[in-house]
Formats: C-alpha cells, structure tokens, sequence
C-alpha cells in the first residue's frame, strides 16, 4: 500500500481522479477512514467545535493541534495528513509561521500544514516551502476570520469579492502551495478556480468542480449536535456502521455523485 503524497494528489488531478478527504481528530476514527480509502486525513481546527465545544476555532491552540494531528497520525499508514495552523500561530510573521509548523510536524506527525488567507499570507508560504514543508492554502470562507466576515458566510459571490480569490489562488500556487482548499464559494467560481490552477482544489461547500472534496467527520456522520452546514451531509442515513457511511462519502465523491446541486452556492 503506497503512501498518498503530494505528488500523487497533482497526478490524481492530471488524471481527473477525484480526491477524498475527511477530517479525524483521534486515533481510532482516523484509523478507520485510512481503512476504508480516504486520500487525505485532515486534522482541521474544527476541532474546536466539535471537540471541544467551542462557538469558533478562534481558542484552539498549537498544543491542540499537536496533540490531536499525533493521535491521528498513529491510525495512518496511508493518507496524506494535513494539520491545520490554529488562529495566531502563523500571521504574525514567516519565523513564526515556521516554528508552529515545525512543532506540527516534528511532534504531531503533520505531512502537509494547512493555512488560511490569500496575497498576505503569501510571503510565509513561501518561507515554509522553501524549508521543506508542504503547505495547503485555504481560502474563501475562512473561519479563523468569522468576526471580519461578519458569520459564516458565502463569500465571493459578488464579482469583485470573485476576482480577488481567483488571484489570490494563483499567489499561494505561485508561492508554492501544494493543495488549495477553497470553501464555501460560487461553484462557477470553484470550476475557474479549479481549471487555472495546477494544484488540486478540494473543495467544502465549493461545487462538484474541485479536484477534491473534504467533510468535517462530525458533520457527515450526524454527531455533532449543532445544525450543519447546508453544503454537508449527513452518510450515516442509510449506513449500516461508520464505516459503511465513509465508505459511501469517498465512492460518491470518486463518482462525482457528491456534492449534489443541493449543496452548492451560485454567483449572484
Ligand atoms: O478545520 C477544518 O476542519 C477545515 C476543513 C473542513 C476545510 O479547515
């Protein structure tokens, strides 16, 4: 069983192969998902919410993530694992941007880090990049900046709001981003996104264009006990076990069959 990398994420876009990832906090779901064939483990500062109970990921720490992205990373022999910079552990300059992503890496077992954040970000991918550390760039809607954006909202919608992501996804592939996830946008704007970038996309609540589609795993198995966003869904209706939910999340995604129209947004 060969390891998924970056490497093998560019080829999957060059052949049109659909990339699947979900989210896994602790050993034994992560351990599952890597058994039943996800691409990428994504161990997402949504952890703050749905771990820990938090309104936002705004309190989730360094210390978290390294604890959490270890336990993970213990479960996986395949995926790719991505560990999200918590809020502050990397806008305030590239040497500190490295250090974190040092600490994720070096305790936490982290493959790939993941940031949010467009052209002023730029500048610190491309530090961390060009010390070996692969970097997934997040943009849209980016829930470390919830109080900016006034609540988790649609964003690019309007042509000018398009426009600035559609650039700032070319600066952190011109950076050196190896992955670019795009969330909660205009699929039309996801497809454009999608088609002028050599990186793959992997979208959430961006369409059926991307290269990849990632879920938050409280959300697409119904535990978590707020309500969900309207682009998840929920794979445990229907599923005999978790495993058969998450076997039907990355056959629908591989299938194109997720996300239906039902999940996207529309340019206004
Ligand atoms: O924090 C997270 O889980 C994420 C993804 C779902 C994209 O950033």
């Amino acid at each position: 069983m060969k390891p998924v990398t970056v490497s093998t994420l560019r080829e999957m876009k060059r052949r049109g192969e659909k990339i699947a990832c979900l989210t896994a906090y602790d050993y034994s779901f992560a351990s599952l998902l890597d058994r039943a064939g996800v691409d990428m483990v994504m161990v997402g500062d949504s952890l703050g919410m749905v771990m820990q109970g938090h309104d936002t990921t705004l309190p989730v720490s360094v210390a978290d993530m390294v604890y959490h992205s270890r336990c993970v990373a213990r479960g996986v022999d395949r995926a790719l694992i991505i560990t999200d910079m918590p809020f502050m552990s990397y806008q305030e300059s590239p040497q500190h941007a490295c250090a974190s992503a040092g600490r994720l890496m070096q305790k936490g077992g982290a493959q790939v880090v993941k940031l949010e954040g467009g052209e002023p970000m730029a500048a610190s991918v491309r530090f961390l990049v060009e010390r070996g550390i692969p970097v997934c760039a997040h943009l849209g809607l980016t829930p470390q900046s919830v109080h900016q954006l006034g609540g988790y909202r649609v964003q690019g919608r309007e042509a000018n709001a398009a426009e600035r992501i559609r650039r700032d996804a070319k600066v952190m592939q011109d950076a050196g981003a190896s992955l670019l996830v795009l969330e909660a946008v205009p699929s039309e704007l996801a497809k454009t996104i999608t088609l002028d970038l050599e990186i793959p996309t992997i979208g959430i609540g961006a369409g059926p264009d991307c290269d990849g589609q990632v879920l938050v795993l409280h959300d697409m198995l119904g535990l978590y006990p707020r309500p969900s966003p309207k682009f998840s869904k929920n794979f445990m209706q229907g599923a005999a076990s978790p495993e058969a939910a998450v076997q039907a999340y990355i056959a629908a995604v591989k299938s194109g069959a997720f996300p239906g129209p039902e999940h996207g947004f529309h340019t206004t």
